[in-house]
């Protein structure tokens, strides 16, 4: 029974949004390898503690696991934790990486009793190969065709016990019957500025930065709540502190390097700006729709909706309604611009309604 093994098992490539993730290899030894090192996510972190500690103690896998949130939050850490946590190794693809059922038949069968197999960016997972998943993860058996037209032939074949973790920035993509497959499904928030600033000490106190407490807090209210932006930014301040300063991160050496690196005093970037003022200046304060919005600052509309929205909606700087993007009053307070008489999103007459 040869099933070819493709090279499709190798390492999840990294999402290419933004610079968020041009660093993610020499993140490595920022990554948290245990739970009790994994900070914030509380409700997130006790849930699966629990049923970790019931799995192990039944020896089972641990129940399949989707993880879903805006990008840098923690996801394929979390995945990897989960396999150091159970004991077991794990097997990392994507979505987009999986090209045809047979790789992931491939993968599947090479999976040793309990262990993990993530599959990052899992909505864009194609419909044909999703279907290899439903009987892999509900009864532990996957059906493979051998051979080609009328000689073809309908194997049904065996796995071994496993978890599957998918992450995914929108799980509003995933297919019902997906869904439905995973019996854990963990939401990750974006980080509070405590949060935030512990991780930014952690990252540092490994990276041998000095750094103080103005300097973390300094650095986590001006991280969008994203380790990943933390960590980053966090690499970015040790070159100013070091060539500007005596190498120590205070919050006035965090400051100066952050406003000249054009991060504002809540982590907006130009991006950010450039995306509120083409709504304000272009369309009144909005309605905008996703696609048009995204045509005139010329970004990817779903780097639009996953990178920057998350943000923006949080600190009430956005909002979406039917009808497309809406600037808020707070938006342009924070810019210091003023409100046109008119823009209020409710009392805007759109060319639809005309
Ligand atoms: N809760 C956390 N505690 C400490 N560091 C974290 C935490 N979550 C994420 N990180 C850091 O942020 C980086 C990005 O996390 P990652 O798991 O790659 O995010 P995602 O897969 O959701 O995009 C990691 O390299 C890790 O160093
Ligand atoms: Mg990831």
């Amino acid at each position: 029974m040869a099933i070819e093994l493709s090279d499709n098992n190798k390492q999840a490539e990294p999402l290419t949004l933004r610079s968020y993730t041009t660093e993610d290899e020499g993140e490595y030894s920022l990554r948290p390898q245990l739970l009790s090192e994994f900070i914030g996510q509380e409700k997130a972190k006790s849930n699966l503690a629990i049923y970790i500690e019931a799995a192990r103690r039944r020896g089972e896998p641990l129940d399949h696991v989707l993880l879903h949130g805006p990008p840098g939050l923690g996801k394929t850490t979390l995945a990897q934790l989960i396999a150091n946590e159970m004991g077991v190794n794990i097997r990392k693809t994507s979505g987009p990486a999986i090209e045809k059922p047979r790789d992931l038949a491939a993968l599947l069968t090479n999976l040793n009793e309990n262990d993990v197999l993530f599959i990052d960016e899992i909505h864009r997972m194609s419909r044909a190969v999703e279907e290899i998943l439903y009987p892999a993860m509900e009864d532990n058996e996957i059906d493979i065709i051998i051979g080609q037209g009328p000689s073809a032939n309908s194997i049904r074949l065996e796995l071994k016990r496993f978890t599957l973790v998918g992450a995914t920035t929108r799980s509003g993509q995933l297919s019902a019957p997906l869904r439905d497959r995973f019996g854990v499904m963990l939401k990750l928030e974006l980080y509070t500025h405590r949060e935030l600033q512990h991780i930014i000490e952690r990252s540092a106190s490994i990276l041998n930065i000095e750094i103080d407490s103005g300097g973390s807090l300094e650095l986590a209210k001006r991280s969008r709540g994203t380790p990943r932006i933390a960590n980053r930014l966090l690499r970015r301040v040790r070159d100013f502190a070091e060539v500007t300063a005596d190498g120590r991160i205070t919050q006035a050496v965090a400051d100066d390097a952050l406003t000249r690196l054009e991060i504002d005093a809540i982590g907006l970037d130009n991006i950010d700006r450039r995306l509120l003022l083409s709504i304000i200046n272009n369309y009144g304060g909005g309605p905008v729709g996703l696609e048009t919005l995204a045509a005139t600052v010329n970004e990817e509309s779903v780097t639009i909706e996953d990178v920057y929205e998350p943000y923006l909606m949080q600190q009430g700087f956005l909002t979406r309604t039917p009808r497309g993007r809406c600037v808020t009053k707070l938006a342009y307070e924070h810019l210091g611009l003023e409100q046109f008489a008119g823009t209020e999103p409710s009392a805007q007459i759109s060319m639809e309604d005309l």
